[in-house]
């Protein structure tokens, strides 16, 4: 018999200028992009921490703590595809991924499609198995104030041996 698994991810990061715009592994051009220990990619890292959930692997930190050196300026979808690999260790595969992305600006929608594929090329799906969505906070909190972004994401898991 088959189960289906839901996780759920969220992340945030700092804007500061001078940083680059990393999203889903792409390089959005803005004057301001997100601080952190690794590419500080809030996208890759929320949609990683919705795998990990989804197989109850723990969270991100727990794999990547940020206070190791290998990590430091690390292409987050180094993470990603290792939370995959973790996943399908344990007899999971990845059915969809939904994410939205929360940042006030540069406009994202024309850096949707790669995005979508760089995600689906890194987790081995079609990218019509993964949704990325923009919106930005109204002008409302930290985010609508453009001093951070935020991202949330849901991933489904099947597998044909639930534990
Ligand atoms: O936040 P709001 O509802 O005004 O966003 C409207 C649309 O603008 C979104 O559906 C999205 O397509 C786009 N958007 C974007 N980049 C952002 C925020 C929103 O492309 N940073
Ligand atoms: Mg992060």
């Amino acid at each position: 018999m088959s189960e289906i698994r839901v996780g759920q991810g969220w992340d945030t990061h700092r804007l500061a200028p001078g940083r680059p715009l990393i999203l889903g592994g792409v390089t959005v051009p803005s004057e301001f992009g997100l601080e952190g220990h690794s590419d500080a990619d809030v996208l890759a890292h929320a949609i990683t921490d919705a795998i990990l959930g989804a197989a109850a692997l723990g969270d991100i930190g727990m794999h990547f703590p940020d206070s190791d050196p290998r990590w430091k300026g690390c292409d987050s979808l180094v993470f990603l595809r290792h939370a995959k690999d973790l996943a399908e260790a344990q007899g999971y595969r990845i059915v969809n991924v939904d994410s939205t992305v929360i940042l006030e600006r540069p406009k994202l929608k024309d850096y949707r499609e790669a995005m979508r594929d760089k995600i689906a090329a890194t987790l081995g799906l079609a990218p019509g198995r993964v949704s990325v969505k923009f919106k930005t906070a109204e002008q409302m909190g930290p985010v609508g104030e453009h001093r951070s972004a935020e991202s949330q994401a849901l991933v489904t898991l099947a597998t044909e041996n639930p534990a």
